[in-house]
């Protein structure tokens, strides 16, 4: 058994391989910067095709990690592959974090060299490049007639040439199948039989990716905050309305029981929908930010208040063992207690200042791996009306909607397109995490990945929040004994914590 085990691993290595150009063995080195050499990481350099559907046409780039070595050689497990979402946040700096202990990583894990791949356009790898005026000047992605309908797909167009002209080809191949790639390419280089993953929020649909893509190739794969690949336009749509307003509606019941809440007390809900009517009126004004030095926009829309609410949605409360001070419920509430107040100065977005920026590898991989088909305002209009019945706080005015509008008349194909990832065969479990009132990530589209992960369990957070290993409860102890010792609690669990 044993012997053909080895064989089939062998075969399939030589089959999903179509060159060797990746397969540069790493020279790990110094890390460029100061607080990587403390923390005792080291870095590398990896070459990858820049077109994985065409890998023999001379054309590569360079991915950057970092490597947070296992602690004792004797004990080491394997190489632990981190990705932290966005899509364009840097694992580099993740990993850099859980090195300095800022943010939390269990003692367990330690048993991994854990890496941190910058996927390609983002971080470290080759980051995109755009022209940061057109980026201050987007149209809303409200419309209510042809013509703004006309302005916004002209608009997104300008800025997709943009960063064509600034970055190059690479704009049209940073799509997760190509980082899912990317990551194998990694793990040969590596020379390693099979990797771990460990993927929050954004870096769950590249561990699906890899999962479709190679599902012999991982030894375990835990993937917290997860978003379904498989939804179309209007579908993502609505889930994300019903997610987001769902943990809203805790968010209200909270502030009204907690004695150091700022908004205790008041209508809360009125006093938003009276916010957000406004701004759909028209643009609120923040002085302050007009000084064209301030770095904010003087304008308010509805989705700069939407989007924030949601991100800001994501974690109740600072983890234990964090020493960063992130956004949380309270300090939601004492912005929205301001706004309520017309200072809407908590809600003006920033200004783009230079020609990179995690917002448009953001946009840039969610244009080339989502559909985004509206070609008329009332296609727009349709996927509102959804959302504000679905939301009628919040409005479902988030991150899809973002997509679906910011993405219209984009002038690169969808190389990733949403499909189901079923992964046949005997494809290693997967381990998913997911709060049941999760803003981002909604549970719906843990149930259904799960589903189409064969074999693979789903453990149910009651804590509400977005992504759950970082508060080192009950799932964080699950999630490490199965990384560890491949422990598989039951398909569906739930946890307090
Ligand atoms: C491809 O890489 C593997 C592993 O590094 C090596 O054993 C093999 O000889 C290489 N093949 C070619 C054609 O370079
Ligand atoms: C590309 O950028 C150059 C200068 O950076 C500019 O002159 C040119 O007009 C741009 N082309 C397009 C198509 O944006
Ligand atoms: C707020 O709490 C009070 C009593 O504590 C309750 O009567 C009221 O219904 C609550 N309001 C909301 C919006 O939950
Ligand atoms: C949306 O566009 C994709 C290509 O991006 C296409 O495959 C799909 O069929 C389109 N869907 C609809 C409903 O038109
Ligand atoms: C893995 O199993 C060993 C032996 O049973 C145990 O001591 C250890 O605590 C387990 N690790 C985790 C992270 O659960």
């Amino acid at each position: 058994m044993n012997l053909l085990f080895t064989l089939s691993i062998t075969a399939s290595i030589a089959l999903s391989l179509p060159t060797n150009k990746t397969s540069s063995n790493l020279k790990w080195h110094t890390c460029p910067t100061h607080a990587e050499q403390k923390a005792g990481l080291d870095c590398a350099e990896l070459n990858v095709p820049l077109d994985w559907s065409n890998p023999n046409n001379g054309k590569t780039m360079t991915l950057s990690m970092n490597r947070w070595p296992a602690k004792d050689p004797k004990t080491r497990i394997g190489a632990l592959i981190h990705n932290p979402g966005g899509p364009g946040l840097a694992a580099t700096d993740m990993v850099l974090d859980f090195a300095r202990g800022s943010t939390y990583w269990g003692e367990d894990l330690r048993r991994f060299d854990l890496i941190g791949l910058d996927p390609r356009g983002v971080g470290r790898s080759s980051p995109i490049k755009c022209s940061p005026d057109l980026w201050n000047a987007r149209p809303s992605q409200l419309v209510h007639s042809e013509e703004e309908f006309d302005k916004l797909i002209e608009h997104n167009r300008n800025f997709a040439l943009s960063c064509l002209n600034r970055t190059g080809e690479l704009v049209k191949h940073i799509d997760t199948l190509s980082v899912a790639r990317d990551m194998d390419a990694l793990r040969i280089a590596l020379g390693e039989e099979k990797i771990n993953f460990y993927g929050q929020s954004y870096g769950t649909q590249i561990g699906g990716a890899y999962a479709e893509l190679f599902p012999q190739k991982y030894r375990a794969m835990a993937l917290d905050g997860n978003v379904d690949h498989s939804l179309t336009e209007v579908p993502t749509v609505v889930s994300e309305a019903y997610g987001y307003e769902a943990v809203w509606n805790h968010f209200v019941t909270w502030c009204n029981e907690t004695e150091d809440c700022a908004l205790r007390g008041q209508d809360i809900n009125a006093e938003f929908d009276k916010l957000l009517d406004e701004a759909f009126k028209s643009p609120l004004h923040v002085p302050e930010c007009e000084d064209p030095d301030s770095g904010c926009r003087p304008s308010v829309r509805p989705e700069d208040i939407t989007g924030s609410v949601q991100s800001t949605l994501d974690s109740k409360f600072v983890p234990k063992g964090y020493d960063q001070d992130i956004p949380t419920w309270r300090s939601l509430a004492k912005d929205l207690a301001k706004a309520f107040k017309g200072d809407y100065t908590p809600f003006a977005p920033g200004v783009a200042q230079d020609e990179t920026s995690d917002l448009w590898s953001q946009q840039l991989v969610n244009c080339l791996d989502w559909e985004h088909n509206a070609s008329s305002a009332a296609d727009l209009i349709h996927q509102t009306q959804f959302m504000f019945h679905a939301a009628p706080h919040t409005r479902g005015l988030a991150q899809a909607y973002g997509v679906n509008s910011m993405c219209a008349g984009w002038p690169f194909p969808v190389p990733d397109p949403p499909h189901v990832d079923i992964v046949k065969g005997d494809a290693a479990p997967v381990f998913l995490l997911n709060s049941f009132f999760d803003p981002e990530t909604p549970f719906d589209q843990a149930v259904s990945l799960q589903r189409q992960l064969k074999g693979s369990v789903l453990v149910a957070n009651r804590e509400d929040g977005h992504t759950t290993y970082q508060y080192a409860g009950e799932g964080a102890r699950l999630m490490e004994a199965y990384l560890v010792n491949l422990t598989l609690p039951a398909a569906v669990t739930v946890v307090d914590s």
